[in-house]
């Protein structure tokens, strides 16, 4: 078994660079099955979800080439649909993009239940609704979601009652070979959106709008190979920002996009941070006691959801009582009986957690329970007086980087332990 050991209590200085985007390359390696030619992907991150989804292409028939640490060939030209590893295919939720790649391929999909991190029920009903409005049908058989279109999918306005992410890339997905006009109102806008949409013009779709709430699919005969390079993860940024905060010292964070980490630097400098931004690179500085703040998560241009728990283990220790009101997922608290192992004063009422800052928190044996938890309690760990060992790696790996080693370069005393 694999865990953490996190030395606490040591300021971090330096350089730490931020690695491509899960949550734009997932969507972007199920989005090449769309076209026969090869795909060349840059910049992608060297995660277990990543190497999941590629894996999963592969047990289709595609073939993945390795061309260096970040790159990667893909081509599917002998891919089949409705065959992906149902095992597999359950270990994480972005494998909800197979129906909508092998719905815009093959005009037909069968793809098992999805997972992903456990925050309650994650339905895909707005999927479900886009599919419909495109004249599919979509029902479940031998434990998969099935998708026919019998007379074949026709373009259609799409208002997705929920700004989903999942669901408008796979509407995004399933539209770009159906001739006409397809539209998506309220769509999600997060910069991944726009991420999948430029590798999809890059292979000869025609989107425009997205990173609005009005996207719109002029449907085109056929999509090309192209050769793309992910955006940096803003989420593995605003981590180390996040632990640069609770640790106090001065890190640059290199490789990212300003302005994609706006809501994050803004609470940042209201907690009392010292934060300065070039075009590719923000620094975080902290000398004094962080001031407690209030945080309402929401659909980008909100607060990022997947930045929760880290701000949860950082006003652990800031001055006063600070909020943290969950806007996007139902229940994404689970991470509250970890913190409160290390002495935070957390309780959740609701969808909102109160917490009451105190001076240090204490190191102590604790569990990663879904993937930005565990990058909560590697944040805690670091701040924290003592020893801290954190199980499941696993569940952390999913979605960082080396982020062990890229810690220990910026001073923190951390190891991957295996027993
Ligand atoms: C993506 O999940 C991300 N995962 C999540 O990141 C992220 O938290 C989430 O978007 C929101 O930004 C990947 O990209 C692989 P949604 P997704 O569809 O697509 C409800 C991480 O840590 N909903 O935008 O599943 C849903 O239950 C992960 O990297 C419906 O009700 O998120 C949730 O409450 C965690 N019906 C809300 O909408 C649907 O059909 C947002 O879900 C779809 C979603």
């Amino acid at each position: 078994m694999k865990s953490i050991i996190i030395r606490g209590g040591r300021t971090l200085h330096g350089d730490i660079a931020v690695s491509g985007m899960k949550n734009a390359a997932l969507p972007i390696i199920f989005a090449s099955i769309l076209t026969k030619d090869r795909c060349v992907l840059d910049n992608l991150p060297d995660v277990t979800d990543v190497n999941l989804s590629l894996n999963i292409l592969e047990s289709m028939g595609a073939t993945v080439e390795r061309l260096g640490k970040t790159t990667v060939a893909i081509d599917t030209k002998d891919l089949a649909g409705g065959c992906s590893p149902v095992d597999l295919v359950s270990r994480l939720r972005a494998s909800t993009y197979l129906l909508g790649a092998e719905l815009g391929r093959f005009g037909s999909a069968k793809v098992g239940f999805s997972g992903g991190c456990d925050f309650g029920v994650r339905p895909i009903d707005q999927h479900k609704k886009g599919f419909e409005a495109m004249g599919a049908t979509v029902t479940i058989e031998d434990g998969c979601h099935l998708v026919r279109s019998a007379r074949g999918l026709h373009s259609a306005s799409v208002y997705l009652d929920i700004a989903s992410v999942g669901a408008t890339v796979n509407v995004m997905l399933a539209a770009c070979t159906v001739p006409g006009r397809t539209t998506i109102d309220n769509a999600a806008r997060e910069p991944h959106i726009v991420d999948v949409a430029n590798f999809l013009n890059m292979c000869g779709a025609r989107i425009s709008g997205a990173g609005t709430s009005f996207i719109k699919i002029f449907g085109v005969d056929s999509l090309h190979g192209c050769s793309y390079t992910i955006i940096p993860d803003m989420i593995e940024a605003g981590t180390y920002m996040v632990a640069a905060a609770a640790t106090g010292g001065m890190v640059n964070v290199k490789n990212v996009i300003p302005k994609h980490m706006e809501t994050v630097t803004a609470k940042l400098i209201e907690m009392g941070c010292g934060v300065d931004e070039s075009d590719d690179c923000i620094t975080v500085s902290r000398s004094t006691r962080l001031t407690g703040a209030n945080i309402k998560t929401y659909f980008y241009p909100g607060f990022p959801t997947d930045m929760h728990p880290q701000f949860a283990a950082l006003l652990a220790t800031a001055e006063g009582t600070s909020t943290i009101t969950e806007g996007v997922f139902e229940n994404r608290f689970r991470y509250v009986e970890e913190l409160r192992k290390m002495n935070a004063v957390i309780n959740v009422y609701g969808r909102t957690a109160s917490i009451v800052g105190t001076k240090q928190l204490t190191g102590s044996p604790v569990i990663a329970v879904d993937l930005r938890a565990g990058a909560a309690l590697i944040v805690a760990g670091l701040s924290a007086r003592g020893v801290t060992e954190i199980a499941k790696v696993e569940t952390i790996e999913r979605g960082y980087d080396s982020i062990v080693d890229k810690l220990r370069g910026l001073g923190a005393d951390i190891e991957l332990a295996e027993k």
